[in-house]
């Protein structure tokens, strides 16, 4: 018998990405399934995954969003992009839905990630089961539900205190411009509002939040996470690791004393303003702590300054050689490789969930220092439910000051570093119990394909090694 099939279509960022592509190799581990996962074509040449190792039954489909060479700046290419995802996504999921209907190993279901309203369309449209893959943590999916199914009252849980703006997903601020992305959170709850019984994978584990997916019986939220790569789990090193073992930042943290660096990064999306990163440098130069800041040029400016057409690498300019006599700057390293050091003993975040999630299962205190999207919300939850960091506070004028940051790192580094390492150490166990081999989160995939597929199709392959 044909193994189950699964189309996943995933937003193209790296954030949206990175978690997928390793849903789909867990997923065909776990139960054997077959995954052809799709994305555009512009971001799957400019990535990583065709040097990728091959996996057994996995397989990538490729459409453009009219960009295939990249070069989206003005919000108008946005604009033009999205009309393209949707109307040539739509055409490529459908296509391949048709041309396998009647072969060997049709499609048994689609699965889509966050701003593809277009995706669980095309599956109702050929009558195929769908499911959500939310790669935020389920309290953001609890907090957006909540908003648009027009409850007045804020989101609770009862182990956290009451959610204030600050700590609010950022499109669902007063202050929000952002309208496209609201505008497609809304679509999204609102279309699941309409199904039965929604099923949404989230990246994330049962005992990391055991209320925020239980949250709304009638919908089933499946924990699957923390998606990241096999070897932090199992501990191992593999070979890409090996090579990473010589780059110049590696030898810079080896020659380091054990848990004296601060690493510091804002993911791939978010820009801070020049007046914040020179707060941010002038707090770790004075702070005389050694630092690994990642700088780079970001593709996807999303939360780019008003008026603002410096680089990232630009901002710094001025005070870089001074930055340099205390720590290193880099363009790009191996975030898990760098979190997984001895010699790293804090973590600057913007909180991206991956990054939030890296800093949990390798145990890593962190500074939240939260910018958009999810990412304040993240931040509480690291501060307040899972308590290995702490937070900047921003003035009056949204300006995080030198003052307060270094207030931040003293508290990480020093005044409450025994307390939030022991904290980190117990997400980290909670962490690896659930994500390695045979853990919760496998438990969980298992029982959702056998809920999709019956089960008699559920095989144990074990196909990837
Ligand atoms: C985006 C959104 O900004 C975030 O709010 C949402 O939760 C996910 O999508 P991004 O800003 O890229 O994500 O941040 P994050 O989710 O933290 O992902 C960044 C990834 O890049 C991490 O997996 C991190 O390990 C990796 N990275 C980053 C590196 O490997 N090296 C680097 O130098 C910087």
């Amino acid at each position: 018998m044909a193994p189950p099939h699964f189309l996943l279509v995933t937003f193209p960022a790296q954030g949206h990405v990175n978690p997928s592509l390793r849903f789909a190799r867990r997923l065909i581990k776990t139960t054997g399934a077959r995954v052809t996962f799709v994305t555009c074509f512009s971001f799957f040449h400019r990535s990583m995954i065709p040097n990728h190792k091959k996996v057994d039954n996995l397989s990538f489909l490729t459409f453009s969003d009219g960009f295939d060479d990249g070069g989206i700046s003005t919000s108008d290419d946005s604009q033009k992009r999205s009309v393209n995802l949707t109307v040539n996504g739509d055409k490529a999921l459908s296509d391949f839905i048709e041309a396998n209907r009647n072969g060997d190993s049709p499609v048994t279901c689609l699965i889509y990630t966050i701003l593809l309203n277009w995706a669980p369309k095309v599956a109702r449209r050929y009558q195929l089961p769908c499911a959500l893959l939310w790669i935020q943590p389920a309290l953001v999916f609890d907090i957006y539900y909540n908003h648009f199914m027009g409850n007045k009252s804020a989101f609770e849980l009862p182990n956290l205190s009451s959610l204030e703006i600050r700590d609010l997903p950022s499109f669902l601020t007063p202050s929000n411009t952002n309208k496209a992305a609201y505008g497609s959170f809304q679509e999204m709850m609102e279309s699941l509002k309409e199904e039965t019984n929604p099923k949404i994978l989230i990246n994330t584990f049962d005992s990391l939040e055991p209320e925020a997916l239980t949250a709304y019986p009638n919908i089933e939220m499946v924990a699957v996470g923390p998606l990241l790569p096999t070897e932090v789990f199992s501990g191992s090193t593999t070979k890409s690791v090996k090579d990473q073992s010589s780059s110049s930042y590696t030898l810079w943290l080896d020659s380091k004393t054990e848990s004296s660096v601060i690493y510091v990064s804002f993911g791939t999306m978010v820009e801070l303003s020049k007046k914040q990163k020179e707060e941010l440098a002038r707090a770790l130069i004075e702070g005389k702590r050694p630092f690994l800041w990642v700088i780079t040029d970001k593709p996807n400016r999303e939360t780019k300054a008003e008026g603002e057409d410096e680089t990232e690498v630009e901002k710094i300019a001025a005070f870089r050689d001074e930055l340099e006599e205390v720590g290193m700057i880099v363009s790009w390293c191996s975030q898990i490789e760098v979190l997984r050091h001895r010699s790293v003993g804090c973590f600057v975040t913007h909180c991206g969930w991956n990054s939030t999630l890296e800093s949990l299962v390798l145990g890593v205190p962190v500074v939240a220092f939260p910018m958009w999207s999810d990412q304040p919300t993240n931040a509480k939850l690291l501060e307040e439910s899972w308590m290995t960091g702490v937070r900047v506070r921003e003035n009056s004028e949204g300006l995080v000051e030198r003052g307060e940051i270094k207030r931040c790192l003293e508290a990480v580094m020093k005044e409450k570093s025994v307390e939030l390492r022991e904290n980190a150490e117990k997400w980290k166990r909670l962490a690896t119990e659930a994500g390695g081999e045979g853990g919760s989160s496998d438990k969980n995939m298992e029982a959702f394909v056998e809920e999709i597929c019956g089960n008699s199709v559920v095989q144990k392959l074990s196909c990837v090694k």
